[in-house]
């Protein structure tokens, strides 16, 4: 079972949304028996919280299943997951702080936007401050770099189905 969490400030926009587009990806690709993913906030701003009501709307326009509560990042997460990846560049100094506190230095943990060629060390845009269309831009966002991520973890795993 391959872990992945998606990390975002708040766990109520990018995060989630990361999550339900990264299972559908998953359940399209008939491994749902070889992955487990969950997300998580740097914050603790929306503990228990269901999502954004913009992110419902934008998952459920493009058909995605979404039942997280907000939680924040805590110290197993460093243990239990194989893959951390990160919204922003805060999200990620965040975390390379957090891991180094919680005994966990070596940790590798991953930026979303490295997945994109040519959009290396880009953050996917913070939405909760704007609009709607913000929304629609993580997915897309999202999309593209869910897929070369699930591509490479293909690769490196070699899950062949
Ligand atoms: P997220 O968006 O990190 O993508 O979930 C945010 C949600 C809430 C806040 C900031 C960003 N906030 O300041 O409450």
């Amino acid at each position: 079972m391959i872990k992945v969490l998606f990390v975002c400030l708040g766990n109520i926009c990018r995060s989630p949304l990361a999550e339900a587009i990264f299972n559908a990806k998953v359940k399209e690709s008939n491994l749902l028996s070889s992955f487990k993913s969950d997300s998580a906030g740097t914050s603790d701003f929306h503990i228990g919280e269901l999502p954004d009501e913009r992110t419902i709307f934008t998952g459920k326009k493009y058909n995605l299943e979404m039942n997280h509560r907000g939680r924040q990042v805590n110290r197993t997460d460093f243990r239990d997951f194989d893959y951390i990846i990160a919204m922003d560049d805060n999200n990620l100094r965040n975390l390379n702080n957090m891991k180094t506190r919680y005994g966990f230095p070596d940790k590798e943990i991953f930026l979303m936007r490295d997945f994109v060629p040519g959009s290396e060390g880009l953050s996917v845009p913070d939405p909760y401050y704007g609009g709607d269309e913000g929304f629609e831009e993580i997915y897309k966002i999202l999309d593209v770099a869910l897929d070369n991520f699930l591509t490479k973890v293909k690769e490196t795993h070699q899950l062949y189905v």
